[in-house]
């Protein structure tokens, strides 16, 4: 392996800089020329390359967001996208490369592997943390953290005022983070769109809690019936009940890494570059109980990383 490239694609995550430093340190150990691809797959297809140093990695690890900056590519689904990005990769010189992302990054990787034999590698960066192979994904802790912060805040006011809140979360279609936050917040009552909502169920429960209580319903996004906007709505509509919905959104990607993040991104990166140099290809670089793992790229987005019966369990009978 003479030169690996990096790059970031999807949603950016908290602790993708942390990684690309690792990344760019553990080439640079390595005598490997690390190489930047800026800006997600478009980059790929655009050849926009750059020969990366030490010196770029400065200061890198507290930042959030994605100094490779990112993108969602409409064009790479199409073959001549995908052709466009191979040759590039070809006119480079790249003999490996580190695809930092969610599922819909490894979609491309995969097919880049299965089309032109890439010598290619996942790390999962992604707030959602819902890839198969791995306990926990770049950005999640921070994204979470941000979160609860924000809820505590909530909290205050509702508290104050007796309120429903019902308060919405990231996690596309999965609801880790609603979990997580839930429990943590100690709401009332948490929805996730594994599962569907008992509106019936929802309604008891906030009027179990009395007149004017303080009562704080975490919800994650991507559910049958909308999101808070909409399940607020059906409360007044069903029942009269008066609630506020509030989508936390965007904030939840952002700010400096968590110290877990930082961590998990620097794991990865030095394991990602390893793997390389011991020619694994297609697969996912992941952490499980602080052991390094390896899935085939595929299984992360086959198989499902269910929320465990326990959690629901749990944030059931202490609310
Ligand atoms: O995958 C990360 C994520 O933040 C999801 O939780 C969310 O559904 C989605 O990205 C939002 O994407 P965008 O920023 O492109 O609107």
């Amino acid at each position: 392996m003479k030169k690996i490239a990096i790059f970031t694609s999807g949603g950016d995550a908290p602790g993708m800089n942390a990684h690309i430093r690792a990344v760019v340190r553990t080439c640079l150990n390595h005598k490997i020329e690390p190489i930047g691809i800026y800006g997600g797959y478009e980059g790929m297809m655009n050849g926009n390359f750059t020969s990366l140093n030490r010196a770029f990695t400065a200061n890198l690890i507290s930042q959030g967001g994605t100094v490779l900056k990112t993108s969602r590519s409409k064009v790479f689904k199409s073959a001549e996208g995908r052709e466009k990005a191979y040759k590039n990769l070809q006119k480079f010189q790249v003999d490996g490369v580190i695809a930092c992302g969610g599922d819909g990054t490894f979609h491309g990787a995969n097919l880049l592997y299965e089309e032109f034999g890439v010598n290619i590698v996942g790390t999962p960066g992604t707030i959602d943390n819902d890839l198969f192979g791995t306990q926990y994904t770049i950005g999640y802790d921070t994204a979470i953290n941000t979160a609860v912060e924000a809820i505590d805040k909530i909290r205050d006011t509702a508290d104050s005022h007796g309120r429903v809140f019902i308060i919405e979360v990231m996690g596309r279609h999965a609801g880790h983070i609603a979990m997580d936050v839930g429990i943590s917040t100690g709401a009332e009552y948490v929805i996730v769109p594994e599962r569907e909502i008992d509106i019936d169920g929802l309604y008891k429960k906030i009027k179990s809690m009395g007149e004017h209580i303080r009562t704080i319903v975490i919800m994650g996004e991507g559910g049958m019936l909308g999101g808070a906007n909409e399940l607020s709505d059906k409360l007044e509509q069903i029942f009269g009940l008066e609630s506020k919905s509030t989508i936390l959104g965007h904030i939840q990607r952002g700010g400096s890494p968590s110290v877990k993040d930082r961590v998990l991104a620097s794991h990865l990166g030095l394991a990602a570059v390893e793997a390389l140099i011991n020619g694994k290809t297609n697969v996912m670089v992941g952490r499980v109980h602080n052991e390094i793992t390896y899935t085939q790229l595929p299984e992360t987005w086959e198989k499902k990383k269910n929320i465990n019966d326990y959690l629901y369990k749990l944030s059931e009978q202490l609310a």
